[in-house]
């Protein structure tokens, strides 16, 4: 590799908006580490569809670790596999969520949960606010694995303009201050294959719930 090809494999520091900060590749060092954290995860707490605030199942297949409480009140509380506790975040995935924000200008964030959100060929998720953590002075750091999508960012109020912003395996996306209650949601994925996720995506949102 000569130092070009090595620079092009440098994860970037991007300020999209005033506390957004989209880091790409940062999590490609990690990327197999993380993907088997996320296994241990699944593998206690299954994935199942996520319910819209009304009930209905939506596309994506959600599941979650660390701190049960606020989630547990929003995400589909009908769902008996909710209910029982989650497993514990593990510690790789909230050290490295704890890096991302220290690298955005979020020195304090220190996660309870991470949502994991599958998405496969077809499987978006609508434009929609993130506002049901304790604590809105936290940012949420975003990590993505697997096939890409286009990640829409918007303003504050829903019909606002959104920016669409490719979103890549390995890529971290951190959202705060300023930016915490930008609208945001996700293009319908496009059919693919990836080495390590096969034909889907996932997404880890680590927050500050409690
Ligand atoms: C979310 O907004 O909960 C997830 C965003 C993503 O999948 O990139
Ligand atoms: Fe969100």
């Amino acid at each position: 590799m000569n130092l070009f090809s090595q620079l092009a494999a440098e994860p970037t520091h991007e300020e999209i908006f005033p506390g957004t900060v989209l880091m790409r590749g940062l999590a490609l060092p990690q990327d197999a580490e993380f993907f088997a954290s996320v296994g241990v995860i699944l593998s206690a707490a299954p994935l199942h569809p996520a319910t819209t605030p009304s009930g209905l199942p939506m596309s994506v297949m959600v599941s979650d670790c660390g701190t049960p409480e606020a989630f547990r009140r929003r995400w589909d509380p009908q769902n008996p596999s909710v209910r029982k506790l989650w497993p514990a975040m593990p510690r790789v995935l909230s050290d490295f969520a704890i890096r991302c924000a220290v690298r955005s200008g979020f020195p304090h964030f220190r996660p309870d949960t991470c949502h994991i959100n599958r998405y496969q060929a077809g499987t978006k998720l609508g434009i929609h606010q993130d506002r049901h953590e304790f604590d809105l002075h936290q940012p949420i750091v975003s990590i993505s694995l697997g096939l890409e999508c286009i990640f829409l960012l918007g303003g504050f109020q829903r019909t606002d303009k959104t920016k669409h912003i490719l979103l890549e395996h390995g890529d971290v996306i951190v959202w705060g201050g300023p930016s915490r209650m930008r609208f945001h949601g996700v293009q319908p994925l496009k059919p693919d294959h990836h080495p390590l996720t096969g034909p889907y995506r996932y997404n880890l949102t680590f927050r500050k719930v409690a």
